[in-house]
């Protein structure tokens, strides 16, 4: 079962970068397909905190060869300020590869995503401000530059004119801000470039290589199904592929190499950023949970909205990705309720939808049915078998498997690496 796909069901969040690190002990290869450093992955490792942005979370791994593969974008100022935070705190990073397909993002990508959202005003998306959009429109404009053409000035000054040329334009006259030189782009990306030689090369020959010989290869996602540019609440979504189609393009292996794809997705559910959230609470009960939760983004430090659990949601995303396995986290974090709330369908102007509407203005309309279940008030975070949760917590998970089309191999119980509930092996 080598190729392993992981891909967060909701809106972010969901914990992948603890699945990915809980699987790598066990595996060869991680690979981050999409996105770049507006992910934001919190794990936890004894007493050690790691927060990364745009290293793949199996880099904390020893052993683990990380890539970045081709589906991302890489702000290579992070690459290096990441790189060195994990050697200053004794992790070896000698192993990462960086695909010499992947984009770069550069400060005019910046510049641009801010002031776009400062100019959508109302309709602003909230994006993280780290110039994703940007940076993926100019490689879907085939005007974005690649890892390889920091090995070629003649080639990168070129590109960089091509790419300034119109956006200088818009930024003096439209957004009223300076002109970007050619030079102190060029000259900023070249400073990196003897750096990153030795990191950069065809990151899919590689992968190939090591599943035609066995090896595991993860294949991790960043965002979530729900802020995929195509299968996501568009336009309040990221620009690239977060659902595990996404692995494939992404990374340069064949869709037939995935053999596995595991779903994360909370309890509950959060978001950060604009755009339609059904089950989302105003109330004191999304005060506990956002603060029971610790639910503040890793990456911008927002406040996520949080809400209840969303079966439609979860049953779209196993169907759009082809989930095989769900891992559902932070289960602990409900412990205390009376009863828990589950959207079981959606009323839109007094229709009820079972599934996700394909209208936006619908999802935008949808008001969430509720059943109903059972709470728990005993501490599960030592539990580390099925039975020995609560008949109450049981219960729960029972159920939300029954609406999710798929089975729940995996519980969590708390942040640490190991307060987990293994109930069907992910690597079997
Ligand atoms: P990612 O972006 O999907 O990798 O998730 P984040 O790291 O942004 O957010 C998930 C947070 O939940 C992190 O702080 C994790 O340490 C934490 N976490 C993951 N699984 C569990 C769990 O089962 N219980 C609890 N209490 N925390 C968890
Ligand atoms: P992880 O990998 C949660 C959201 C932003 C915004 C929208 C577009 O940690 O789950 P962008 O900067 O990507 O153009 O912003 O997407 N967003 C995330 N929300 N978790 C993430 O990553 C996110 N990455 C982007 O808040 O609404
Ligand atoms: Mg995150």
């Amino acid at each position: 079962m080598p190729g392993i796909v992981i891909v967060g069901v909701q809106w972010g969040d969901e914990g992948k970068g603890k699945a990915t690190d809980l699987l790598g002990e066990r595996t060869d290869w991680v690979v981050k397909f999409n996105g770049g450093n507006n992910a934001g992955h919190t794990v936890v490792i004894g007493d050690e905190k790691y927060a990364l942005h745009l290293l793949p979370s199996g880099i904390l791994s020893p052993g683990v060869n990380a890539v970045i593969g081709n589906g991302v974008v890489v702000d290579l100022e992070v690459l290096f300020d990441e790189l060195e935070a994990l050697n200053a705190r004794g992790l070896d990073t000698s192993r990462l590869r960086v695909s010499a397909n992947a984009h770069i993002i550069t400060q005019y990508h910046r510049t641009l995503d801010k002031v776009t959202e400062r100019f959508l005003g109302k309709r602003m998306i909230g994006t993280t401000g780290r110039g994703i959009g940007p940076a993926y429109a100019d490689k879907i404009n085939r005007v974005g530059l690649r890892m390889q053409d920091l090995f070629d000035e003649n080639i990168l000054r070129q590109k960089v004119e091509g790419a300034l040329d119109q956006k200088n334009h818009l930024l003096v006259k439209v957004f009223n801000r300076r002109a970007i030189t050619v030079d102190e782009v060029v000259d900023d990306l070249l400073s990196y470039a003897e750096r990153l030689r030795p990191m950069v090369c065809d990151t899919g020959l590689l992968l190939g290589d090591a599943l035609d010989a066995g090896e595991v290869v993860v294949f991790e996602g960043g965002q979530a199904t729900m802020l995929d540019v195509d299968h996501g609440t568009y336009p309040f979504v990221t620009s690239s592929s977060a659902t595990a189609g996404g692995a494939a393009t992404g990374s340069g292996v064949g869709p037939n190499r995935l053999d596995r794809i595991v779903g994360i997705v909370k309890a509950y559910t959060t978001r950060v950023g604009s755009g339609p959230f059904p089950t989302e609470l105003f109330d004191e009960q999304g005060e506990w949970l956002r603060s029971r939760g610790f639910e503040f983004g890793t990456t911008t430090g927002r406040p996520r909205r949080v809400g209840w659990y969303d079966a439609p949601v979860t049953r779209y995303a196993t169907r759009i990705n082809g989930i095989t396995d769900l891992v559902l986290t932070k289960l602990d974090i409900l412990t205390g309720l009376e009863r828990i709330p589950v959207c079981v369908a959606y009323d839109v102007d007094g229709t009820r939808f079972e599934e996700v509407p394909v209208n936006q203005s619908d999802f935008h309309h949808a008001t969430p049915i509720l059943e109903y279940f059972r709470g728990w008030t005993e501490d599960i975070s030592s539990a580390r078998t099925f039975e020995e949760l609560p008949a109450a917590a049981q219960d729960y998970v029972l159920a939300l498997e029954a609406m999710s089309n798929t089975r729940i191999s995996v519980i969590g119980v708390g942040p640490g690496r190991d307060a987990v509930i293994v109930r069907h092996d992910l690597l079997d």
